[in-house]
C-alpha cells in the first residue's frame, strides 16, 4: 500500500503508468473483480483514466462515505484535475456546468431550487400516475408481441415517460432522449458530439420554457420559470442546464436499474417467486437491487481541493479522486456476504445514490419507479423469459452508468 510519504508508482523514472480504469465487470451483477483486491491491498489506488490522465480510486465503504462528505472534495468540473472518464464530458461539462459538477454556494442554490419537487410527499403523490404510465407501457409491449428489446420497450420507456411527465414535456420522443444520454454519457464521445447532443436537448427545453412563460401549467418547468426565471434568480442558460442534468441523471440510471434488475430476476426465478408470494418485500428488494447492481458506480467524481488522507494514504491537492460506489456496496466489512442477493437484508445502508451534499436528489422518485415497474412486471408477466441465448445480452461497458444496451425477451 502507498504510504503518505512514498512517491506514486508513476513518479519513478521509467515506471509503467498505473493500472487502467475503469475495470470491466465480469458478472453484470457484481463489482469488477479487481475491486476486492484493491479494497484489501490498496484501498486508495492510483489509476490511469481513458483520457490518459491519472487519478485515485477509493473502494472501501468507510472511505467512500468519508470522501463524499468531505468539504475539501470538490465536484467542480472546471478544475484541471477533474477525473472525467471522457474528453467530451470534461470539455462540455466545463462549458455547460451542470450543477452536479459544481460546489457550494452555487450547487446549493440549484439544489434548493429543485428539492421541493422531489420530497417524499410529492413523490408519493405521483404513484397513481406512475402506475398508470407503467401499465400503459406494458400493455403496448404485450400488444406488440415478443420477442422485443426490453430496454427500449419497457425500461427506457418507463424512465423517460416519468421524467417527461414530471417536467411537463409533452412530446415523449423516447429515442431522442435515449440518444442524448447515450452520446453525452459515453466515454468515447468528443466534446463536439456531447455539445451537439446537449444543444438539441436545450433547444427542445428552451421552446417549452418560452411556452410556459406565456401560459404556466402544473408542471416542474412552469414552477421553475415562475419562481426562479421570471424573478431573475437564474438565467435561461442556467435553467436549461439544470433541467438537462435532471433529465440525463434520472433517465439513464433508472433505465439501467430496471433492465439489469429484470435480467437478474430472470436468471434467479426464486427471487420473483419471493416477490409474488410477499409483495410487501418490494421496497426492501429495490434497495437490495440498488446495492448489488450499483449502476452509478463511478458517477461521483471529485478533485482534492486540499490534501485529503484516507486509509493512511494522502490524495494530494489538485488530484482527481473517484468514489467507487460498487466497491463500497460490496465491502464485506459493511455488508455480510455482499454478493448474496437478500431481499430480507436489514441495515442496508448502501451508497447506490451517493452520499453527502450531492446525494441523488431523485432517489425517492427512482425507488418509486423501480418498485412500480418491477412489481407490475412480476405480477402481470410471470412467463417473461429471455428470447435467445444468455450471452447475446448486450452489456454497456463504455458509458457513465453501467447497464444493458439490449435485452431480448418474450413471454
Ligand atoms: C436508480 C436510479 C438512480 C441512481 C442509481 C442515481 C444515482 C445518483 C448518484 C450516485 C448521484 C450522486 C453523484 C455525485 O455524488 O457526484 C446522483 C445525483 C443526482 N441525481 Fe440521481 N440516481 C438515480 C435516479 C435519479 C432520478 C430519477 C433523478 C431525477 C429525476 C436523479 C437526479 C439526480 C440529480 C439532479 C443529481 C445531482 C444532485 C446534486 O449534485 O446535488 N437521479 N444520482
Amino acid at each position: 500500500m502507498t504510504s503518505p510519504e512514498s512517491p506514486t508508482a508513476s513518479d519513478a523514472p521509467g515506471a509503467l503508468p498505473p493500472r487502467a480504469f475503469p475495470m470491466r465487470r465480469g458478472c453484470p451483477f457484481a463489482a469488477p473483480a479487481e475491486y476486492a483486491a484493491l479494497r484489501t491491498d490498496e484501498p486508495v489506488a492510483r489509476v490511469t483514466l481513458p483520457t490518459k490522465r491519472e487519478a485515485w480510486v477509493v473502494t472501501r465503504y468507510d472511505d467512500v462515505r468519508e470522501l463524499l462528505s468531505d468539504p475539501r472534495a470538490s465536484a467542480d468540473i472546471r478544475r484541471p484535475g477533474f477525473p472525467a472518464l471522457g474528453e467530451g464530458e470534461q470539455e462540455a461539462g466545463a462549458r455547460f456546468r451542470p450543477f452536479i459538477r459544481t460546489d457550494a454556494p452555487e450547487h446549493t442554490r440549484y439544489r434548493r431550487m429543485l428539492l421541493p419537487a422531489f420530497t417524499v410527499r410529492r413523490v408519493r403523490a405521483m404513484r397513481p400516475a406512475v402506475q398508470a404510465r407503467v401499465d400503459e407501457i406494458l400493455d403496448a409491449m404485450l400488444d406488440a408481441g415478443g420477442p422485443v428489446d426490453f430496454v427500449t420497450a419497457y425500461a427506457n420507456a418507463v424512465s423517460t415517460s416519468v421524467i417527461c411527465e414530471l417536467l411537463g414535456i409533452p412530446r415523449h420522443d423516447l429515442e431522442f432522449f435515449r440518444d442524448v444520454t447515450r452520446i453525452s454519457g459515453s466515454r468515447n464521445s468528443t466534446a463536439e458530439q456531447v455539445s451537439e447532443a446537449l444543444g438539441g436537448l436545450f433547444g427542445l427545453l428552451a421552446g417549452l420554457v418560452a411556452e410556459r412563460r406565456e401560459e404556466p401549467r402544473d408542471d416542474l418547468i412552469s414552477k421553475l420559470v415562475t419562481d426562479h426565471l421570471v424573478p431573475g434568480n437564474v438565467t435561461m442558460d442556467q435553467l436549461l442546464s439544470t433541467l438537462g442534468i435532471t433529465i440525463n441523471a434520472g433517465r439513464e440510471t433508472t433505465t439501467s436499474m430496471i433492465a439489469l434488475s429484470t435480467l437478474l430476476l430472470l436468471d434467479r426465478p426464486e427471487l420473483p417467486a419471493q416477490l409474488r408470494e410477499d409483495p410487501s418485500l418490494m421496497p426492501a428488494a429495490v434497495d437490495e437491487l440498488l446495492r448489488v447492481l450499483s449502476v452509478a458506480d463511478s458517477i461521483p467524481l471529485r478533485v482534492a481541493a486540499e490534501d485529503i488522507e484516507l486509509s493512511g494514504v494522502t490524495v494530494p491537492a489538485d488530484d482527481g479522486v473517484i468514489a467507487l460506489l460498487a466497491g463500497a456496496n460490496h465491502d464485506p466489512e459493511q455488508f455480510d456476504e455482499p454478493e448474496r442477493v437478500d431481499f430480507h437484508r436489514t441495515d442496508n445502508h448502501h451508497v447506490a445514490f451517493g452520499y453527502g451534499v450531492h446525494q441523488c436528489i431523485g432517489q425517492h422518485l427512482a425507488r418509486l419507479e423501480l418498485e412500480v415497474a418491477l412489481e407490475t412486471l412480476v405480477r402481470r408477466v410471470p412467463t417473461l423469459r429471455l428470447a435467445g441465448e444468455r450471452d447475446q445480452v448486450v452489456v454497456k461497458h463504455d458509458s457513465a452508468t453501467f447497464g444493458l444496451d439490449e435485452l431480448m425477451v418474450t413471454w
